[in-house]
C-alpha cells in the first residue's frame, strides 16, 4: 500500500512510523510511506502556506493553491489514490473504516494546521474528512500516524502472526478478553486456572466470556452490533441473573 502525506511537519509522521511495526511493514515492502512537504508547493521565496481568513476571526488558513499542487502531485504517480483530509469535523475513524481503508492500494493524507484548509481544496480534491476522536489536535500529522497504524497492521503479511489482529478488540465487535503470560504469580496475583488447563475448548469459552464481561462492563453499546450467539446471549442473561 503506498500512503502519500502531506505536511507542512511531515516527520511528525514519519518519525513515529519508522520504529517498531511501521518499519518492519516499510521493510517487508507491504507499506510505501511517501512524505510530501507541502512547504515545496508554497510560492514565494517565504514560501507562505497560510493566509488570514476573509471575514475575519482569529487564526490562519492553509491556502488552497499549495494544497491542490501537493495532492495533484501525489495523484500523477497514484491517480486511483483516495484523499483523505484529517480533521475534527470528519467521520470518526472505526474499525470497519480502518478495515475498508487498508484494501486500498493507495491513499493521500492532508494533514491540516492552524484553522483548517481552505474549503475550496476541500471541495475540489478531498474525497474523505476522517476524525480519530471528538477532541482538537494541534495538526492533523498524529490523527495521520494514528489512521496509517491502524491500517497497517490490517495488510496481509505486517503482522507477524495472523492471529493477532483476528483476536484484536473490535475484530467480532468484542473488546479482548485479558492476556496473562509467565509468571503464574505476580504479587499474590495468579493466572486463571483454566489458562493453565491445557483444554483449548475451555480456553475458548473462557476467553470469549471475557471479552462478553469486559464488552459489557466497558462498551456495552457494541453488544447490540457484535453478532451474540444464543450461548453468548445465555452466558450475559445468566451473569444478569446472578447480579441482580
Ligand atoms: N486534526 C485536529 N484534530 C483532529 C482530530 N480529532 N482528528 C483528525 N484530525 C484532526
Amino acid at each position: 500500500m503506498i500512503i502519500h502525506v502531506i505536511s507542512l511537519f511531515p516527520g511528525m509522521v514519519t518519525g513515529p512510523l519508522s520504529e517498531s511495526m511501521g518499519r518492519i511493514a516499510q521493510d517487508k515492502g507491504l507499506l510505501e510511506l511517501k512524505p510530501v512537504d507541502l512547504r515545496a508547493f508554497c510560492p514565494g521565496r517565504h514560501a507562505v502556506a497560510d493566509d488570514a481568513p476573509y471575514g475575519g476571526g482569529g487564526g490562519m488558513v492553509m491556502k488552497a493553491e499549495p494544497v491542490l499542487a501537493a495532492i495533484r502531485s501525489c495523484k500523477q504517480s497514484s491517480p486511483s489514490a483516495r484523499v483523505v483530509y484529517l480533521s475534527p469535523a470528519g467521520r470518526r475513524l472505526d474499525h470497519a473504516s480502518v478495515l475498508a481503508l487498508s484494501k486500498l492500494d493507495s491513499l493521500v493524507l492532508l494533514c491540516g494546521h492552524y484553522e483548517g484548509v481552505d474549503q475550496r481544496a476541500l471541495d475540489l480534491a478531498v474525497d474523505e474528512e476522517i476524525s480519530i476522536g471528538d477532541y482538537v489536535l494541534t495538526g492533523g500529522e498524529t490523527a495521520a500516524v494514528v489512521l496509517v497504524d491502524a491500517v497497517m497492521r490490517q495488510i496481509p503479511g505486517v503482522l507477524g502472526d495472523p492471529q493477532s489482529a483476528v483476536q484484536d478488540s473490535f475484530f467480532g465487535g468484542l473488546l479482548d478478553f485479558p492476556h496473562y503470560t509467565r509468571p503464574e504469580t505476580v504479587e499474590g496475583l495468579k493466572v486463571p486456572e483454566v489458562l493453565l488447563s491445557g483444554d483449548h475448548r475451555k480456553i475458548a469459552q473462557w476467553r470469549r466470556r471475557q471479552a462478553l464481561r469486559v464488552t459489557r462492563e466497558r462498551r456495552p453499546d457494541l453488544l447490540e452490533d457484535a453478532g451474540l450467539t444464543v450461548e453468548d446471549r445465555r452466558f450475559l442473561g445468566d451473569k444478569e441473573g446472578k447480579q441482580r
